[in-house]
């Protein structure tokens, strides 16, 4: 526990933290969380490396230049904490989980290693590295994650993220996140609306429901419940408006969700259900427990009981054995499924996971090819469905300040296509009608009606 009679502690001195977070949602959220238990115990945030006490970094394993990324930032390090030895740097989240000791082999300079359900406890080993000068390992497996949330320190307040189910259990054969992750654990229902209760009653307005594989919540846990179920009792909160869960996989994804989705007004239209591939061999390979022809299915159930949804996808080029042909039929299904995004990436073999055993056989040069090709197809297709909404009306979410132009507002409309239009700041926080009359392939533009 800390003890607070401790006077180095108490020095504010101390308590400067600088925190980058790569990966995942998730990842994100848990950052937000660690951030939030850091600034109750003084601690403020600063966004260089040279005015900050603690440094650390959540990290992410998923693909290997993930993890040179972060690598290269410790690098970087080096002669800082050689001028400064009382720094501490810590590595947090999945390769902190993934590689253990071995960081402090590569990277002697590093004081803390946490895993990824360790971080409620990082203000307790921020404090024995102060006092032992110690370097702390701290990646115990099966410890279920607690946090209490403390709702002011979201950055953005109209819109929050909510774990529901931590881990993963599909072990798709490229995938290190069950490794990283561990095993599948859900919250219960009344500890999910307590959190969310708090949000709504602090102002947000959307939620976002997160897990790896969020359609199998509530396995494990002592009452029969499933995502419909914990959907249907969020529904009922009054003020909150806008619901969303990310990320579906199509071989946990049941009809009797989709029902769920299409009959309860605050469930967005829009569907984050990786798709992966489109060729049957290359899904199987992966594990992934569908064939392309279930997926299309699933999507045409989905749209024609929510006929506007939009679903969004990931894909995997360049995995093992991917052959021309394979790489045509996953071109063939974004045609004709036409995802409102995608996320496109490069096959990375991960240590440890099944598809580390084949052969890493696309060529790189071709993996990029393959990777362009698909980027420029969605590019097309995303410009096309845009220009669809020309002339129409949108609700949208105000989120505040447009990035790109700070006199303009930017929200999200429920199939969470990005607007931007002009109005007054009094209208951040609220839902607003927007007539779009101008479009990218990622921005929808607009005036208020
Ligand atoms: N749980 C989510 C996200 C997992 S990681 C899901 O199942 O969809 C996010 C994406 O990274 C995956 O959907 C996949 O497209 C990609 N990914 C995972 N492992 C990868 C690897 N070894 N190489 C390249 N991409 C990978
Ligand atoms: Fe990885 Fe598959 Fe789990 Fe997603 S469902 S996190 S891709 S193992
Ligand atoms: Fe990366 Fe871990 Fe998320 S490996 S994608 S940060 S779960």
């Amino acid at each position: 526990m800390i003890d607070s009679s401790n006077s180095i502690y108490k020095d504010h001195h101390y308590k400067a933290v600088f925190f980058e977070t790569f990966g995942c949602q998730m990842n994100k959220l848990d950052a937000e969380l660690s951030l939030g238990l850091l600034q109750e115990e003084g601690y403020r945030i600063v966004d260089k490396v040279d005015e900050a006490d603690v440094i650390l970094f959540n990290t992410c394993s998923v693909r290997q230049h993930a993890e040179d990324k972060v690598y290269s930032h410790l690098g970087a390090l080096k002669t800082l904490k050689k001028r400064h030895p009382e720094v501490i740097v810590g590595v947090l989240g999945c390769m902190a989980q993934k590689d253990g000791e071995s960081i402090f082999k590569r990277m002697p300079h590093v004081d803390l290693v946490c895993g990824t359900r360790m971080f409620s406890r990082l203000p307790e080993l921020i404090l024995n590295i102060r006092n032992y000068g110690l370097h702390v390992l701290a990646i115990d497996e099966d410890q279920v994650v607690h946090v209490k949330r403390a709702v002011t320190h979201r950055p953005n307040f109209y819109q929050a993220f909510v774990t529901i189910i931590r881990g993963c259990d599909n072990f798709c054969s490229y995938c290190i996140v069950p490794y990283v992750r561990g095993r599948e654990i859900s919250r219960t229902i009344p500890d999910i609306k307590e959190e969310v209760q708090a949000l709504v009653s602090s102002g947000c307005k959307e939620i976002t429901l997160l897990g790896q594989n969020i359609n199998t919540y509530g396995k494990g846990l002592s009452e029969n419940v499933t995502l419909g179920d914990l959907l249907s009792e969020l529904n009922d909160l009054d003020g909150l408006e806008r619901i969303r869960f990310v990320t579906s996989h199509p071989a946990d994804m049941s009809r009797d969700l989709i029902r769920t989705m299409s009959r309860l007004g605050k469930v967005c239209e829009h569907l984050h259900m990786p798709a992966q591939s489109g060729s049957d061999q290359i899904l199987k390979r992966m594990r992934r427990g569908y064939t392309a022809g279930y997926y299309r299915n699933l999507i045409s159930y989905a749209r024609e009981l929510i006929p506007h949804i939009a679903v969004a996808s990931d894909f995997i080029v360049g995995f093992p054995g991917e052959t021309d042909e394979d790489f045509q039929e996953t071109i063939r299904l974004m045609e004709d499924i036409r995802f409102h995004n995608c996320f496109i990436f490069k096959y990375s073999p991960r240590t440890g996971t099944k598809a580390a055993d084949l052969e890493d056989d696309v060529a790189d040069e071709i993996k990029r090819a393959r990777n362009m090709r698909l980027l420029e197809l969605q590019k097309g297709i995303s410009l096309e469905e845009n220009k669809k909404l020309i002339g129409r009306e949108v609700q949208v979410l105000v989120e505040g300040a447009s990035k790109a132009d700070s006199n303009k507002l930017s929200g999200r409309t429920r199939q969470n296509h990005i607007v931007v239009f002009h109005g007054s700041r009094e209208f951040v926080g609220k839902l607003v009608d927007v007539l779009i009359h101008d479009v990218t392939d990622l921005t929808l533009y607009g005036t208020l009606t």
